[in-house]
């Protein structure tokens, strides 16, 4: 089968298409033929062995994939062949086929394609993981999320939305707002050329907002939790700006502010039954039809260096998928 590989730590462009062999399913796993993996920012990260796991080389790219069950192993109903599934696969999705224990390929909801099926779980899962775990976002407050237009922040939009929350989206330009008026942004602000801290503050009536969505990091970090609320909850998901900030805990103290970190991908290992509660949720909404990834673009298999080097740009909305 044919794999992208990363035989050696660096840019997209060092990625290579193989052919590998096709793997066989163990005791309680299934193996999934792979119709389409999603991109996500870690990969730029990963891949250069600059980010928190680092695989054994050589391995693929891509934490999450949606395809069909083509075989079984030992304890598993052969009756799943057939099935349409999706995964979080940490790493490894950009290839013909994956193999995963039985209990962690989910039944796609009704109503998705592959494409979209596979942007779903990392993105919302985080987010709802966030809002929902970390923050307990309430209906009515204020929510101002930062790259507001990318993976993360166009998920946390949509489910901030759904949760009754009054969502402010913050990115840099125009254009990519407009992405997140249409899936539920109440009101936008561009941090490129308004202040952070003065504007979300506006807003609110002076008030500071409730809660902090942050995928970005850098600079606009401590703006935003100058602009928070009393007892408000700051909520930190990663560092696309490429900077990890350091905070005045003063202000944190003096507002009497939670700051929470977000790990979703340890917290799915140590709170399962939470995961399959939060995911339970995702997949309602999907089935209801209130919410489906923005697929922004795709790639074939072989392009995957490039679509890696789109997200890398800053360029990108939403999702970016490797078709296969
Ligand atoms: N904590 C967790 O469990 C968890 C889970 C998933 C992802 N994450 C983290 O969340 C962050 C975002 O991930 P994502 O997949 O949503 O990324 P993404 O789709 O690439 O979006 C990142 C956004 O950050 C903004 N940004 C600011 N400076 C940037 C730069 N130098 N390069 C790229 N983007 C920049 C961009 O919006 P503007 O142009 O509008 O500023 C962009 O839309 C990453 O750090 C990722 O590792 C954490």
């Amino acid at each position: 089968m044919r794999a992208i590989l990363c035989e050696r730590f660096g840019p997209p462009e060092d990625l290579v298409l193989a052919e590998i062999a096709t793997p066989e399913p163990g005791p309680g796993e299934v193996r999934i033929k792979v119709a389409a993996a999603a991109l996500n920012f870690f990969d730029t990260l990963i891949i250069q062995n600059k980010y928190q796991y680092t695989p054994d080389l050589p391995f693929s790219p891509a934490g999450e994939i949606a395809g069909v069950i083509d075989a079984v192993g030992e304890g598993v109903d052969a009756a799943r062949i057939g099935e349409r599934v999706l995964s979080y696969v940490r790493w490894g999705g950009a290839r013909e086929a994956v193999v995963v224990p039985a209990d962690e390929a989910l039944p796609m909801p009704q109503g998705l394609g592959f494409e979209a099926a596979a942007g779903l779980m990392i993105t919302y899962g985080t987010t709802i993981y966030a809002l929902r775990s970390r923050a307990n976002l309430r209906a009515g407050e204020s929510l101002a999320v930062l790259g507001a237009s990318g993976g993360v922040g166009l998920a946390a939009v949509e489910i901030g939305h759904l949760m009754g929350a009054d969502v402010i989206a913050c990115a840099s330009s125009d254009d990519k707002l407009a992405l997140c008026q249409s899936h539920g942004a109440g009101r936008l602000v561009t941090y490129s050329d308004q202040d952070l801290k003065t504007t979300l503050k506006g807003l609110t009536d002076g008030r500071g907002v409730n809660v902090v969505y942050d995928p970005v990091g850098g600079d606009l970090a401590e703006a935003a939790l100058r602009a928070t609320s009393w007892c408000g909850r700051f909520l930190v998901i990663g560092f696309a700006s490429g900077t990890i900030p350091k905070m005045p805990l003063n202000l944190v103290m003096l507002k009497s502010v939670d700051v929470l970190g977000v790990f979703w991908g340890e917290a799915i290992r140590r709170d399962p039954v939470g995961h399959a509660e939060n995911m339970a949720l995702i997949m309602g909404w999907v089935e209801e039809g209130k919410l489906s990834p923005h697929v922004d673009r795709r790639y074939p298999l072989e392009e995957t260096a490039k679509a890696i080097r789109a997200i890398a740009n800053r360029d990108v909305r939403g999702k970016v998928i490797i078709t296969i």
